[in-house]
């Protein structure tokens, strides 16, 4: 665990995000006690829809939750809304957004509690003695976006941007009959530094949102007959 920890803490270190494989990820969490991943993915079949998009689309379902993280462990806190501020969500930012509570059978799911470990245990370390914070503010979204043949399905309406956070880990859940989504990563400068795209469950993006930008290009069905979706799971951690 540790070797992968630090193979991928080093990427993060030096080039502001990974591109981290699925059966990396599978071992770190294998250790930090993954269980019923069938029964965590499923949850996803049970979001409510976004109300706030800007762009008047219906195609972002989402539940949402905050965690106290530190080394004494992990703290789900009371239900609250979601806020970013303009600067960084130029679209949908600049309210408090409320979505659905992620239930307690998924909050206390030990697939969440092997991912949120493994978050603390990758990033903590990375983060300056002098930042950091005794526990981290953490929030969890689970994301599934539908695409269909009259609408693709946008990731990330507001295009490339910071969550104004520390750090995110984006982990794909499922992709389901969809194309694309691809994940581009640009420096501050807006100069392209990476682009891959997530397509095995687990696969995931690690990023220090401090240092570089993400986006995630639309995704649209394969046979627009059937329903047609992409799972993710988004980590934020942040100083208090
Ligand atoms: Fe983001």
């Amino acid at each position: 665990m540790t070797e992968k920890l630090h193979r991928i803490g080093d990427a993060v270190a030096t080039e502001g995000f990974s591109f981290v494989e699925s059966a990396d990820m599978q071992g770190l969490l294998d250790v930090a006690g993954l269980r019923d991943w069938e029964g965590f993915s499923a949850s996803w079949d049970d979001l409510g829809l976004d109300a706030f998009m800007a762009d008047g689309g219906r195609y972002r379902r989402r539940r949402h939750a905050a965690f106290a993280l530190s080394a004494d462990g992990i703290r789900r806190k009371p239900h609250q809304p979601h806020y970013q501020s303009r600067d960084y969500n130029p679209l949908n930012g600049g309210l408090e957004r409320w979505f659905e509570p992620i239930t307690e059978a998924t909050g206390t799911h030990p697939a969440l509690e092997a991912v949120l470990k493994t978050c603390f245990a990758l990033f903590d370390p990375l983060t300056p003695a002098g930042t950091k914070p005794e526990v981290w503010h953490t929030e969890v979204h689970q994301f599934r976006i539908e695409a269909r043949a009259d609408e693709a399905g946008r990731p990330t309406p507001e295009g490339m941007h910071r969550d104004g956070v520390d750090w995110v880990l984006v982990m794909l859940v499922r992709r389901e009959n969809v194309s694309s989504g691809t994940t581009n990563i640009h420096d501050l400068a807006g100069r392209p530094l990476g682009s891959f795209t997530l397509r095995q469950p687990l696969e995931s993006a690690v990023v220090d949102d401090a240092r570089v930008f993400h986006g995630v290009t639309p995704v649209e069905p394969i046979d627009p007959a059937r329903p047609a979706f992409r799972d993710v799971l988004v980590v934020t951690m942040r100083r208090p």
